[in-house]
């Protein structure tokens, strides 16, 4: 190997060992810098003759271009290098799945009030909402529930202290008190036509909401909700009560076959009264009579506390839980899933 083959083998070792491009710089300078190995060597020509010059220095020229071909290379392997480094911190892997926003719905027992207010709303029926806290009066004694019934035992009802006639004491047991809540409204709204013998629009309202009792398994919850149904005109019959319900339910179940049995039963606020049974004819509850409410013609003594006529005013009320409206149409059979707020369990009403 001649002394110009080595200078080039010596640069590329040089430069190969170098591993930043600092490194690189300072080796460039010991070959091609002002004082470098090959400067040196050019500077060395000037005692050699024409022609020994022109061989010589094309010879010269040879080496310097391998050694900044080798520089050109080095350089560029340093900065691959750097690149790699660069990309392997800053690596994202696009085949991730991406970060889920949580997206929030509404509860099925929700859904299903939304539900019954459309469809009642579409029957013409008002929404109203009153205290979960009530009265005794309101609860029961409006309601012509008398003083020793077994619904105002401890045992179903729970009490709250401090309670007397006018202020509240107790969780209400169910949302039949806002009948009177809403009658009374509704009649001094129509004071005045009625004072003036006028007939008074009727009344056709709704009141959902929670309602409270003692009561704890797979089919009760101490806390559940309800849905009560109220009409009351001049002239508003059981006939009323059997379309308007029979409707709902047909609606609300999406099945037009649906058939419905008023079976004879006891309220002290309704007289007659009847469970309101339904029937699918198709599904997996086919057949099976399933109990969905309570209902009656509102007996007189609370259409009086109601601030109205019994002899003028007649009518019907109902009262159905939507928890177990919602069991029935998405086929849930434990009335406690609602409550636990398993997200596993709502998710699937979305
Ligand atoms: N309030 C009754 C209950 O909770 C249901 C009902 C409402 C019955 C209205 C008749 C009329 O069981």
């Amino acid at each position: 190997m001649n002394e110009l083959d080595s200078l080039v083998e010596s640069a590329t070792q040089l430069f190969a060992q170098s591993a930043t491009p600092a490194d690189l710089e300072n080796a460039k300078a010991q070959f091609l810098g002002k004082s470098g190995r090959v400067t040196e060597l050019m500077k060395g020509m000037a005692q050699l003759s024409v022609e020994e010059k022109k061989s010589r220095g094309a010879a010269i020229n040879v080496a310097k271009q391998a050694i900044e071909a080798a520089l050109t290379a080095r350089r560029q392997a340093l900065a691959d290098a750097e690149l790699q480094v660069q990309l392997k911190a800053e690596a994202l892997d696009v085949s991730l799945p991406g970060r889920q926003r949580g997206q929030g719905g509404l509860h099925p027992v929700s859904l299903t009030l939304e539900r019954i207010e459309g469809i009642f709303g579409s029957m013409g029926f008002d929404v109203a909402q009153g205290p979960e806290i009530e009265t005794d009066w309101f609860n029961f004694t409006a309601l012509n529930t008398p003083e020793d019934h077994p619904a105002r035992s401890m045992h179903d009802t729970f009490y709250v202290e401090g309670g007397t006639d006018t202020a509240p004491n107790l969780l209400r047991t169910h949302t039949s008190p806002m009948q009177i809540r809403h009658a009374v409204q509704h009649v001094k709204k129509n004071r005045a036509l009625l004072d003036a013998g006028q007939p008074m629009p009727e009344i056709r309202v709704i009141a959902p909401g929670r309602t409270y009792r003692v009561d704890s398994d797979a089919t009760h919850s101490p806390m559940f909700h309800q849905c009560e149904g109220l009409w009351i005109g001049e002239n508003v019959s059981f006939k009323d009560l059997k379309v308007i319900f029979t409707a709902f339910c047909r609606t609300f179940f999406e099945s037009d076959d649906l058939v419905l049995r008023f079976r004879p039963s006891f309220f002290p606020f309704t007289e007659p009264s009847a469970e309101i049974d339904i029937q699918f004819q198709t599904g997996p509850l086919a057949g099976r009579w399933l109990e969905v409410a309570g209902s009656g013609q509102v007996h007189p003594n609370v259409v009086r506390n109601m601030g109205l006529d019994p002899e003028k005013y007649i009518g019907f009320a109902f009262g159905m839980g939507p928890d177990r409206l919602t069991m029935l149409r998405y086929g849930v059979n434990d009335l406690r899933l609602f409550f636990d707020g398993d997200i596993r369990f709502l998710s699937q009403f979305q």
